[in-house]
């Protein structure tokens, strides 16, 4: 593995070396002369005296180098029964007008724009005009609630909100105008403006700050890229932490648009021109990496998919994209991938099209079961590869990476730490784990070109949340193991986040709006193992003393409030009352214990427990409403 591990090693013992040479394949305004440096917390920053812009290296530069009528995007909507293209000249066009209809709206270097819509060729317009303004942009899923929404516009206090009418989930339309209103209504931060795109399938009734998205652009100036330094903000991405307070993670633009780059040619193995389809949303990281900035910026063409798996119309949707736009590298979630299968298991649906474009095939969002990777190895010709990231790191942490050498595949592992990104496990005491004994995943500093440089408005935050348990190494939050090869296994988080069909969830922020209902006294929410989901919430309850109404109302009450919170995304649809919770004598709920009597794993007695009989009490509760696979224990 010579070409690997000769990257691997520069990456790590001449940091500044190796990224200078990836830099130099951007175009610049101005090139950086100090590649790495540090911030007064000791955090890296990349590039931070270069000048650059990302729109203009993913777009203007392109349509300049000769790639002005190659597609830059093929929109692919089942949902609306709708195709589009737009060459690399066309979106650039319509991102400058887009930013100059913005700019007309007092939108500025460094001013926030909150982007809330579906996976329509605009939301990429809305990102890059506003990166090309050096505005920053925070995108909010489109399965999140008004309160989600209202949190985030609070916190990133954005000058605009741009967002569509209305969203299509596979048999039902989601009026967007009604969720912002709402959110605006909660929150204490009032944007200037509202921009929505109208549908055809819902237009939403515009009131007094809010502009039709075509009339604007119709009058608007084309507005040149504004250059910013390579170590400012981006964006803005908010992300589920421990508490229910989400994280506003920051990502730079030359460090991020330089490992986009790099990564598409190492981990991705794809040449400019090329087609890569990645099944996500821009609401999520993968999406701002892989769909809206990595593709581009070298040069492919990435296809916007509009439809979910399966039933927009069947599971064959996948195969249809790969045909369709002759896709070479295909990325989505595994949950996806089980969706396909329960859905088609002998992959019938495979055999309509014709998919030898393809070349590889990628995962990640949650770990690759073993299961549903042999059921995707033994289906296709192709390298099926789980690579492991966070919102927190932009891009790959461990991935096999066949654009700088092929590895062996294993499943079960995202394989190999990608060079610049120094992976350790360590122990309890901070020491490092001997090879198959697990341990905290972390990431020795510095932390390479395109991961977080901070939480938005909360340094505090970001030292007690990444910084502070293992000084010198980022705290990943997973834990996991290294074989006697070198290859990296994540088994899972260490905290309260849960996976939930690849969207990260933070229970605590669950156990925040459940605790709120007047008649609860206390609560724990569990993330318990879903064939198709790989998690699914699970909240536990204990009503008040004088709580005389019905168990079951109380629980849809539970589930609906949830639901309107945090949202349907969320997938919180499964509550039991209990009289008591298994605790510690020192009050502490057990956890661990719960997750593993829900899975139906063998769970012991811990000594530390103050009264045995409550777990007993919640087993036989679990059981009898046959929840996750609480009764195979008593097979
Ligand atoms: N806007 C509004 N609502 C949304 C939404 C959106 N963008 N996305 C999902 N929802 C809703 C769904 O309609 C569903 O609502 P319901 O409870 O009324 O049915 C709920 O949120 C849960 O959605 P989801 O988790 O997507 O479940 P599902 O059963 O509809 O679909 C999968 C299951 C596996 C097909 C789907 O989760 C999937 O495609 N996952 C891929 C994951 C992914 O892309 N992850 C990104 C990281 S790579
Ligand atoms: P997100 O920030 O939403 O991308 O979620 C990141 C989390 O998802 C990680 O911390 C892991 O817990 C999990 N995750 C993502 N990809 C993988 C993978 N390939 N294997 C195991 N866990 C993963």
């Amino acid at each position: 593995m010579n070409r690997y591990s000769d990257a691997y090693r520069q990456a790590t013992e001449q940091p500044e070396v190796f990224w200078a040479e990836q830099a130099r394949r951007l175009p610049w305004y101005t090139p950086p002369t100090q590649v790495l440096s540090y911030d007064d917390q000791q955090h890296a920053r990349w590039f931070s005296d270069g000048e650059f812009n990302i729109c203009y290296a993913a777009l203007d530069h392109h349509v300049a180098q000769g790639r002005a009528e190659q597609p830059a995007i093929y929109w692919d909507s089942p949902v609306t029964q709708s195709r589009r293209t737009l060459t690399y000249r066309e979106l650039r066009d319509q991102v400058a007008h887009f930013a100059g209809a913005l700019a007309g709206l007092g939108v500025r270097k460094g001013d926030r724009v909150v982007i809330y819509m579906p996976m329509i060729p605009e939301a990429l317009v809305a990102m890059y005009a506003c990166a090309r303004l050096g505005a920053i942009h925070s995108v909010v899923f489109g399965g999140f609630a008004p309160h989600e929404l209202a949190m985030r516009i609070e916190d990133a206090e954005p000058t605009v909100v741009v967002a569509a009418s209305c969203g299509i989930e596979v048999d039902k339309v989601v009026p967007y105008k009604p969720i912002i209103d709402q959110a605006l209504t909660q929150s204490r931060h009032q944007p200037d403006a509202c921009v929505i795109f109208q549908r055809d399938l819902h237009p939403a009734i515009l009131g007094a700050r809010d502009h039709d998205w075509g009339e604007l652009v119709a009058n608007a100036p084309f507005a040149e890229c504004v250059p910013v330094k390579g170590s400012d903000p981006l964006y803005i991405l908010y992300t589920s932490g421990t508490t229910g307070k989400p994280k506003g993670v920051m990502r730079d633009t030359a460090g991020y648009a330089v490992a986009l780059a790099y990564s598409m040619q190492t981990i991705y193995a794809m040449n400019p021109g090329e087609v890569m389809c990645t099944a996500s949303d821009v609401g999520w990281v993968v999406g701002h990496s892989y769909i809206v900035y990595g593709p581009l910026l070298h040069g492919c063409t990435s296809v916007v998919y509009e439809g979910k798996p399966v039933n927009t119309p069947d599971a064959g949707s996948f195969w249809r994209l790969i045909e369709t736009y002759r896709v070479t590298s295909f990325f989505t979630a595994p949950t996806a991938f089980r969706a396909v299968k329960k859905a088609d298991p002998e992959a019938r649906l495979l055999g309509e099209y014709d998919i030898s474009s393809l070349k590889h095939l990628y995962v990640a969002g949650e770990r690759l079961d073993p299961p549903t990777f042999h059921w995707l190895d033994d289906l296709l010709d192709v390298p099926v590869i789980d690579h492991w990231w966070q919102t927190e790191t932009g891009w790959p942490i461990a991935a096999n990476q066949p654009g700088l050498e092929a590895m062996p595949i294993k499943a079960g592992s995202a394989s190999l730490p990608v060079p610049g990104f120094n992976v350790q496990v360590l122990d309890r005491e901070g020491e490092q784990a001997a090879p198959m004994e697990q341990g905290s995943v972390v990431i020795r500093q510095p932390l390479p070109p395109g991961c977080l440089t901070g939480i938005w408005r909360d340094p505090q935050r970001f030292h007690s949340a990444y910084m502070a348990a293992f000084p010198g190494y980022y705290l990943t939050g997973d834990g996991g193991y290294f074989d006697e090869t070198g290859y990296l296994f994540i088994m899972g988080r260490t905290d309260d986040v849960i996976n939930v069909a690849g969207h990260r969830l933070s229970t605590g922020e669950m156990e925040e709006v459940v605790g709120g209902h007047p008649a609860v006294a206390e609560c724990a929410v569990i993330g318990i193992h879903d064939a198709l989901k790989g998690q699914v919430p699970l909240g536990l309850v204990i009503p008040k003393d004088d709580f005389s109404g019905d168990e079951l109302t109380l629980e849809n009450e539970l589930i609906a409030r949830v639901r309107e919170t945090i949202g349907p995304i969320a997938c919180f649809k499964q509550v039991l009352v209990v009289n008591r919770l298994p605790k510690t004598r020192s009050g502490k709920i057990l956890r661990k214990l719960l997750r593993n009597m829900a899975d139906g794993k063998a769970f012991g007695i811990p000594s530390t427990i103050d009264d045995p009989t409550s777990l007993e009490e919640v087993h036989a509760i679990m059981c009898d409403r046959a929840v996750g696979s609480a009764l195979i224990r008593h097979a």
